[in-house]
């Protein structure tokens, strides 16, 4: 798996990695081979009911090996509550620091200067390496930015597929700009993949025959192309995460990429990130 710097943190984090939204205990194999395979960036929060306990078990004895996210949500994003939510998280985690935590989304009813204050303490305290945002258009992130003294945004967690990518028009160049990652969401749609029969199904399949490689990965590879760009899928499969560990080690072309643009076309200039 390769990996590449996450913003400015110095760290190497996998390009690929692995999502846990709606992941079931009949997904804990496929996380373990994920892992295996170094797709060992895991990406939780407290919404997803049982994801933290099940990473608990994948990740027991190897905590080391693993570059953890996880989540507060916008609703329990005071100073006090985030504070509460992260000690509840790593309980069910079963660790004492997470790598990265995010608050989920914008709250409409926490001040974001609390939100990262309270982030700020879980640096000091030791429970958190690093800060991060998730679902934040720029004018957002730059009011993140200004609220915190001593540490940086370091990622922003945004939706980006092949059928959606606002992304591309704002969010990515400022968070290139600050040398923030930007780690994409729902890779494939949460499942709603372009179908083999479809005229997206079978461009994919021109660029995937020219490689030797497969539809869901041509969409990874595509999705991690520039060096801001991580992807987090979610495969409850273990075929599945074989598969998606492939998105990455090589390189599409120019006449991908325009196939790729001329069947997907980029999100209209104003189009706002969507969010799930
Ligand atoms: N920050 C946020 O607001 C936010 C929002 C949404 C998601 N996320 C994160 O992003 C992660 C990924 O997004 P997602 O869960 O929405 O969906 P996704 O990764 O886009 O899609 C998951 C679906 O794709 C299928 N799949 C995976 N690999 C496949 C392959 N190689 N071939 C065929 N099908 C494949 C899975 O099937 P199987 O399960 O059957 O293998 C599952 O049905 C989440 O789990 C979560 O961690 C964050």
């Amino acid at each position: 798996m390769v990996g590449r710097e996450f913003g400015a943190t110095g760290v190497q984090v996998p390009v690929i990695g692995q999502g846990t939204w709606q992941l079931g205990r009949d997904g804990l194999e496929a996380l373990r081979t994920g892992i295996e395979l170094g797709m060992t960036h895991l990406d939780t929060a407290e919404m997803y009911t049982g994801s933290e306990e099940i990473i608990a078990e994948a990740i027991r004895g190897i905590r080391n090996r693993i570059f953890l996210v996880s989540k507060v949500l916008p609703s329990n994003a005071s100073y006090k509550g985030t504070l509460r939510a992260c000690d509840a998280s790593l309980k069910r985690l079963r660790t004492e620091s997470l790598d990265v935590y995010l608050l989920h989304w914008w709250s409409g009813s926490h001040p974001i200067e609390e939100t990262m204050r309270a982030m700020e303490e879980l640096v000091a305290a030791g429970k958190v390496r690093y800060i991060g945002v998730s679902n934040f258009e720029v004018d957002r992130l730059k009011q993140a930015q200004k609220a915190l003294t001593r540490e940086k945004i370091t990622c922003n967690q945004v939706i980006y597929h092949l059928r959606s990518r606002a992304v591309e028009n704002h969010v990515l160049p400022f968070c290139e700009s600050q040398n923030i990652a930007v780690v994409g969401y729902s890779p494939f749609d949460q499942g709603d993949f372009p179908s083999p029969g479809s005229k997206q199904g079978k461009a994919l399949q021109t660029i995937a025959d020219r490689h030797g490689k497969t539809p869901h990965q041509v969409a990874l590879n595509f999705l991690t192309r520039r060096n801001s760009l991580f992807a987090i899928c979610k495969a409850s499969k273990a075929e599945h995460v074989r598969e998606n560990a492939g998105g990455t080690g090589w390189k599409l072309n120019d006449e991908d990429l325009k196939l790729i643009d001329d069947t997907f076309p980029p999100a209209g200039k104003d189009e706002p990130l969507e969010m799930l």
